[in-house]
């Protein structure tokens, strides 16, 4: 399956994704786990996506879009989760022209659906492991011992945009630029609208059972 995952910054993209993964062994490609290690190993790419990043902003297309199809040709076996692209119409296009060109289509667009509140309160109450990228929240998903990853005991840190100020930018920028995608994939494919404003376990149910849905489609 090749799946794209919509919805706004902090919208549960990325805790769904890894339930998604889980369950059907696909590939997790997220574009801002991607630009971040990019950041950190101090690439040419990393530096050019650091202030749009920091300030909130889409980072341009043209260093997006080659990164992305990039990234989806070393799948071997086709199958993958994207999460955080395509974030922009014109992104999306091109997306659908790399995978035509390689005989391949996108089969599932899921839409989190969350409302503006609550995404400011799950952003700035993210805490994440520098370590193993485990992601927990202050209230929603806490750690075992308050501040250290489950995983290995690292002190969690939290993302340098996920202040109020750098939400508000982000948010904006998500329903003027990302918003549209939706549209756009409303014309070409099947979406299926996700209410994600509840629990983790209760959206997954969703997710899950919608793709359990589309999965005995395709076998008929
Ligand atoms: P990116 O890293 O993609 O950030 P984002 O889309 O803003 O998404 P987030 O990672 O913030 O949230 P998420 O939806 O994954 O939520 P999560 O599961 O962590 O992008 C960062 C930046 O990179 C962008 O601003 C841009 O500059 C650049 N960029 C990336 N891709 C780009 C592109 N394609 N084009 C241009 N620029 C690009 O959950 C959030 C929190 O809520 C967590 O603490 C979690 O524990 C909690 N939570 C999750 N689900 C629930 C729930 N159901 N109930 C309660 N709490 C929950």
């Amino acid at each position: 399956m090749r799946i794209v995952l919509l919805g706004a910054p902090g919208a549960g993209k990325g805790t769904q994704c890894k339930k998604i993964i889980a369950e059907y062994g696909l590939e997790h490609l997220s574009s801002g786990d991607i630009l971040r290690q990019q950041r950190a190993a101090g690439t040419e790419l990393g530096k050019k996506a650091q202030s749009y990043m920091d300030s909130g902003a889409l980072v341009p297309d043209d260093v997006i879009v080659g990164m992305m199809v990039d990234a989806i040709t070393k799948i071997s076996d086709g199958g993958f989760v994207l999460d955080g692209f395509p974030r922009t119409v014109n992104q999306a296009r091109e997306l659908d022209k790399a995978l035509k060109a390689a005989g391949n289509k996108i089969d599932v667009v899921i839409n989190l659906e969350v409302d503006d509140d609550a995404i400011a309160r799950r952003i700035t109450g993210r805490r994440s492991c520098p370590k193993c990228g485990a992601v927990y929240h202050v209230e929603n998903m806490k750690p075992l011992v308050e501040g250290k990853c489950d995983n290995d005991g690292v002190d969690l840190v939290q993302r340098p945009d996920d202040t109020l100020e750098v939400v508000k930018n982000r948010l904006k920028n998500y329903h003027e630029q990302t918003a549209p995608v939706v549209g756009y994939y409303r014309e070409n494919n099947t979406v299926s609208d996700i209410d994600a404003n509840g629990n983790p376990d209760a959206v997954n149910e969703s997710v899950l059972g919608m793709l359990k849905a589309f999965s005995v489609s395709q076998n008929e």
